[in-house]
């Protein structure tokens, strides 16, 4: 089970809110492993994670350009890479039979990532826009 750990913290409650929400939502596909889902149940709480994730792209982008982050450039071309990433990891799914190891699989790869991204690549930004908790 994943969940959000005090030393995820980016020092900005507004993305930590996000982040917390982000494993909320991925929490449904943990969920879904659990009783019998329909493939269409499993491919909408599947493009709701998606969905959330790029949401929070955005949003992120949004408050680190308004700090005026110094390598804003760097952190959206990771954004960017891993938007790419999910959505051919999601059209997989798609095709794949949906057992709970598909499932297992995707959930996995969904929160190994959140946990890694923030703490290599969001950790980056603590100390440039600590100044700037109103962003
Ligand atoms: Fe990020
Ligand atoms: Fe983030």
């Amino acid at each position: 089970m994943y969940v959000w750990k005090n030393e995820y913290s980016v020092k900005i409650s507004k993305i930590d809110e996000q982040h917390k929400k982000l494993f909320e939502t991925f929490s449904i596909l943990s969920s879904q492993m659990t009783k019998t889902s329909s493939k269409r149940d499993l491919d909408k709480a599947i493009n709701q994670c998606k969905r959330a994730v790029l949401d929070h792209f955005k949003d992120e982008e949004k408050i680190l350009k308004k700090c005026k982050y110094k390598d804003f450039d760097e952190h959206k071309e990771e954004h960017k890479k891993f938007a790419k990433k999910i959505k051919r990891r999601l059209k997989e799914f798609k095709y794949s039979n949906h057992t709970s190891e598909d499932v297992l699989e995707i959930y996995s790869f969904l929160n190994d990532w959140l946990v890694d991204h923030i703490m290599d690549t969001d950790h980056k930004y603590i100390d440039d826009v600590k100044e700037f908790h109103d962003c």
